[in-house]
């Protein structure tokens, strides 16, 4: 594996860790290790993508000067973005608190990840450009569950109303490469139990809808 030693904590095993896998957003301010974020992105770089393009980029920062300059239009935006909203359940506001919060903390997370697409190096039509970068942070936030660390996906900066142009300046990303998402990444602070999902029988439907 590119000279990278996984040392995987030997009870995950592959199902265990995606039934496991939580969105963190309290994090530890203790620095990650480049290796462990070698073994992430080698991770991610094994998901399949269109016609094997390999179409992602991923932009790491950890300078917490640049992620205090990236927050802002991130912030901004989704504050705009929640005035806007109304009628929302009491655990749907819960979340966005946290949400909330862990974007006012943006330059204390140790590591934040821009998952990128190069619209250069993917097919043209648009379900190819995102189904050619979402198995890949799936593969990201699944690696780092399993070396123990703690991720969780956003969209901000992923849109014109999400801040995108901004952040695209801040960081020099080209105009050929598109932001898909945003992964904070630390060590988590809290624990969490296990997801909160419908039963299978919801949602699946044999043979016919
Ligand atoms: C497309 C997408 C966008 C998301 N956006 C945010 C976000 O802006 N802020 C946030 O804190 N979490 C975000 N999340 C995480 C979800 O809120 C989280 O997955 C969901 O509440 C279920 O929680 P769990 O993953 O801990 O089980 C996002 C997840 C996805 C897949």
């Amino acid at each position: 594996m590119s000279g990278v030693r996984v040392v995987m904590p030997s009870e995950m095993s592959l199902l265990d860790g995606i039934n496991s896998l939580r969105s963190v957003r309290k994090f530890k301010p203790d620095p990650i290790p480049e290796d462990q974020v070698r073994i992430i992105l080698d991770s991610a770089s094994k998901a399949a993508s269109g016609s094997n393009t390999q179409p992602w980029e991923f932009v790491i920062v950890r300078d917490a000067r640049v992620k205090a300059r990236l927050k802002e239009p991130m912030l901004r935006t989704w504050l705009a973005r929640l005035a806007g909203s109304t009628g929302m359940s009491p655990r749907m506001r819960d979340v966005y608190d946290e949400a909330t919060e862990m974007l006012r903390n943006t330059e204390k997370v140790p590591v934040i990840i821009y998952c990128c697409v190069d619209l250069n190096r993917v097919g043209k039509s648009e379900e190819v450009r995102y189904a050619s970068i979402y198995p890949a942070v799936q593969n990201l936030m699944l690696a780092a569950h399993a070396i123990g660390l703690a991720t969780c996906l956003t969209v901000h900066g992923s849109t014109l109303t999400r801040g995108e142009p901004e952040v695209k300046k801040i960081l020099g990303i080209p105009e050929h490469v598109k932001i898909a998402c945003l992964i904070y990444l630390g060590h988590p602070s809290i624990r969490l139990g296990l997801p909160r999902r419908k039963p299978v029988e919801n949602f699946v439907h044999n043979n016919r809808w």
